[in-house]
């Protein structure tokens, strides 16, 4: 089997990159380790920056998302709440930036995809196993993977790994070429969904003694919320009943008041941790999504950050067809990381804001006032929040021109000068 582009997983990243591909009249295989009913089940986070809404309706893959609310469409948001114990103080995006977010969950987002996917004549082949990469700093690069116990070949020019947090496209970097940072962080989410109305209009972010917890929603009569927890605990430590009375606990007593309670029908439990693995590119393979970063849910960045990267690739790769130029390519690994960095510091800062540590003091207490307090009296502070929120520009114009201004870090001298 032969195709141009040989795509590993298909979740947002894959799959959108696929489809951003047929539109340019680039072909391309997806393989995917998962069944269809799997992938299109999974539960996720709901918010699109401004940006990533841009991509999809500009990809076509808007219809359901742009229909109106009340008929199970997206839901604009213009702002969120922040609230530490009783304080509350809202955000509000357009006033502060001019642009807003759209709630709109991860789930539709790939169903859609695998209905374009399907519309495009574009081969997934799923319930694939044992990828292997091959001959990534040749020109001719390769894929093996096994299909109903029969192991296949698919000869192609260039490999993307779009196979999430726990693929293995990224391990085919050399590890004396493969750098990784990482955080992880002493607590857990603790995610239900519920049959229920939402608490209130907007996202409400909650700090509080007891833990962190987030209200968020996926339509009028569904409701997402998390809570902050142990970092051993298991599901089954939390009843339906144990779970609303703590999170009437976290929220501001208005809020409390409001909550409307019912069973769940989801829950789970996530581990939250920061990671970055660099470069995004060796040779002919290059890395997109939760494959070269993860970021933890407070900022509401994975997705976001997936479509990104896939932005950036399918201009670098349209380039090298169209115009048989490589500088994009060249380029993909520092322009995507740069944006990349700015919402692992913008999930890091938030998670820290909002999150009760077990290892720390009342010092940090304090410094979370100071930060929220400063949130509140100062329009630059919020619009700064509103800025990285509502999502920074996908630098596509860096992929050629890099400004001149923007560096990457250096190890400064002794003396500070830069070396
Ligand atoms: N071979 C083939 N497919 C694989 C392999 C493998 N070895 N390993 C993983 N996969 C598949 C997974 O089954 C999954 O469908 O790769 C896909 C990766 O999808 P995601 O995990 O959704 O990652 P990504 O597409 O980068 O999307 C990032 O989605 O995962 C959320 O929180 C994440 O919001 C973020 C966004
Ligand atoms: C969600 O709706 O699932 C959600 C919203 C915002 C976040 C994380 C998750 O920051």
């Amino acid at each position: 089997m032969r195709t141009r582009v040989a795509i590993v997983g298909a979740g947002p990243a894959g799959s959108l990159l696929a489809h951003l591909l047929h539109g340019a009249g680039i072909d391309s295989v997806v393989l995917e380790r998962r069944s269809r009913a799997y992938v299109l089940g999974r539960v996720r986070a709901g918010v699109l920056e401004a940006g990533s809404v841009r991509v999809l309706r500009d990809a076509g893959l808007a219809g359901r998302m742009d229909a109106p609310t009340a008929d199970g469409g997206g839901d604009p948001h213009d702002g969120v709440g922040l609230s530490l114990d009783q304080g509350h103080l809202r955000i509000g995006f357009t006033e502060a930036v001019g642009r807003r977010v759209m709630l709109w969950g991860q789930t539709e987002v790939q169903h859609d995809l695998y209905d374009a996917l399907d519309a495009d004549g574009v081969t997934l082949l799923d319930e694939i196993d044992d990828v292997e990469l091959h001959d990534l700093t040749t020109d001719a690069p390769s894929v093996t993977f096994t299909r109903d116990g029969a192991t296949q070949r698919l000869d192609c020019d260039w490999i993307v790994g779009c196979d999430g947090s726990r693929g293995t496209s990224r391990l085919a970097i050399p590890e004396d070429l493969r750098r990784t940072y990482e955080r992880a962080y002493p607590f857990g989410w603790l995610g239900i969904l519920s049959e229920t109305p939402p608490v209130d209009d907007e996202l409400i972010y909650a700090s509080h003694e007891r833990g962190f917890a987030l209200c968020s929603m996926r339509h009028a009569m569904l409701s997402r919320y998390y809570l902050q927890c142990d970092d051993t605990d298991v599901v089954e430590d939390w009843s339906d009943d144990r779970f609303w009375t703590e999170l009437s606990e976290r929220l501001p007593d208005e809020a409390a008041a409001a909550l409307v309670t019912g069973p769940s029908v989801e829950k789970s439990i996530a581990p939250l941790r920061s990671f970055v693995s660099e470069p995004m590119r060796h040779g002919r393979l290059l890395l997109a999504g939760d494959a070269a970063h993860v970021v933890p849910p407070t900022g509401a960045k994975g997705l976001n950050l997936a479509i990104g990267d896939v932005v950036l690739v399918e201009a670098a790769l349209r380039r090298h067809y169209d115009d048989g130029d490589d500088e994009a390519l060249d380029r993909y690994s520092e322009t995507a990381l740069r944006r990349v960095w700015k919402a692992v510091r913008f999930s890091w800062w938030l998670t820290t804001l909002t999150h009760r540590f077990p290892d720390r003091d009342d010092f940090d207490r304090r410094i979370q006032a100071a930060e929220f307090h400063h949130l509140a009296t100062s329009p630059h502070a919020r619009a700064t929040f509103a800025d990285n929120y509502t999502g920074l520009p996908i630098p596509v114009d860096q992929l050629t021109t890099p400004p001149e201004h923007v560096t990457t870090p250096q190890t400064p001298t002794a003396t500070g000068a830069r070396a």
